[in-house]
C-alpha cells in the first residue's frame, strides 16, 4: 500500500505534482470523481479544520464517507487501533484518514491492506497541513528555492513545524526557528532572534503552543509570550511588503498573533483553510491513483 503519513513519503516532484493538481481543482480545470469508493475518517484527537476539510474534499470527490465516532466505538471496549482499522477494511472501506495522539501510530498498522492518509500523529508529522501550506506559499511566490521562512512557537511539540521543516529545506527554502528555548528542537535547529529576522522574511509561520502535549505548565502568561515571541502590531510593521503570514490554526488570538492581525492584509490564514480542502482532494486522488483504487 502507498500511504501518506510523513513528508518523506513524497519526492520533491510528487510534492509539486500535488500542488499543481490542487491548483487545477481550485481553478475548476480538474474534477476527479470516485463515487464507488468508501473512505473512513478516524479522529482520535480533536480537530476542526483537518476533519471537516477532509470530509468536504471526500464529498466533492463523490465518495461514500464514513465518519467513525471514537466516543461511541468499540475502542471503548478495548479494541485496538489495528483491529478497528482491520474491521473497516473487512467491511469494504478502501481508504482511512487517521489522526492519533501516538507518534508513529501507523507503525502498528503495517499488516493492513488499505491505504492510510495521516491527519497528524502526536508531535510527529502533519503532511496534509504541510502540503496546504506549501500550496499557499507556491500560489504566492511560484517557487521555494531561497525563500526565507520563520517558523515561530512551540517547535518541539509541533507536527506542523516538523513536516514543514523537512519539506521546505528539501525544496530549497531557508527555515529559521523562533520561540522560547524550552520549545526548541535541537535536531531541527536553534532558536533565532525574531526581531532581527523580521525584515528578511518571505513567510512568517506562527504556531499555537501545544499545551496538551506539555507535562509541565509553562511559565509564560499569554501577555508575556505575546510580547516576547508573538507577532505584535509593532513586529508586523517591520515585515517586508511582499511577506505573508501563515498559521495552521486554531489560533490563540493575542498570544502567538495579535487579534487584529489574523485577517490583516499579509495574513493568508483563512486562505490556507480554503486551499486545504483543494489539497485534500488532490491527496486523495493521488493515493487512489498510486494504489489503483
Ligand atoms: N490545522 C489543524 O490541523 O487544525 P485542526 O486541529 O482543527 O484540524
Amino acid at each position: 500500500m502507498f500511504n501518506l503519513v510523513a513528508m518523506q513519503d513524497l519526492t520533491n516532484e510528487e510534492i509539486l505534482e500535488l500542488i499543481k493538481t490542487a491548483l487545477s481543482i481550485k481553478q475548476g480545470k480538474y474534477h476527479p470523481q470516485y463515487p464507488h469508493l468508501f473512505i473512513a475518517n478516524l479522529f482520535f484527537e480533536n480537530s476542526t479544520r483537518t476533519k471537516c476539510s477532509f470530509e468536504v474534499a471526500e464529498k466533492k470527490l463523490g465518495m461514500q464517507v464514513i465518519n467513525f465516532d471514537v466516543s461511541t466505538s468499540s475502542i471503548n471496549k478495548g479494541e485496538s487501533l489495528y483491529d478497528t482499522c482491520k474491521t473497516l477494511e473487512s467491511i469494504g472501506c478502501q481508504i482511512l484518514i487517521i489522526r492519533h495522539s501516538t507518534e508513529h501510530y501507523y507503525q502498528q498498522l503495517t499488516g493492513l491492506n488499505i491505504p492510510i492518509i495521516s491527519g497528524g500523529d502526536g508531535s510527529g508529522e502533519h503532511p496534509s497541513q504541510c502540503l496546504l501550506d506549501l500550496m499557499t506559499i507556491y500560489e504566492e511566490f511560484g517557487y521555494f528555492k531561497g525563500l526565507r521562512v520563520a517558523i515561530c512557537g512551540d517547535i518541539k511539540n509541533s507536527r506542523v513545524a516538523r513536516s514543514n521543516y523537512y519539506a521546505l529545506t528539501r525544496l530549497g527554502a531557508r527555515v529559521y526557528f523562533v520561540g522560547p528555548e524550552i520549545y526548541e528542537d535541537t535536531d531541527l535547529g536553534r532558536m533565532q532572534n525574531f526581531d532581527q529576522l523580521l525584515k528578511y522574511l518571505d513567510v512568517c509561520m506562527l504556531l499555537r503552543i501545544q499545551h496538551e502535549r506539555h507535562t509541565k505548565s509553562s511559565s509564560f502568561t499569554a501577555q508575556t509570550y505575546h510580547q516576547q515571541y508573538g507577532l505584535t502590531n509593532i513586529r508586523y510593521q517591520q515585515l517586508s511588503p511582499h511577506s505573508i503570514i501563515l498559521h495552521p490554526a486554531p489560533v490563540n488570538r493575542d498570544v502567538e498573533i495579535a487579534c487584529e492581525l489574523v485577517e490583516a492584509p499579509k495574513s493568508r490564514i483563512f486562505k490556507q483553510m480554503t486551499n486545504g480542502m483543494f489539497m485534500r482532494q488532490a491527496i486523495i486522488d493521488f493515493i487512489c491513483k498510486r494504489n489503483k483504487l
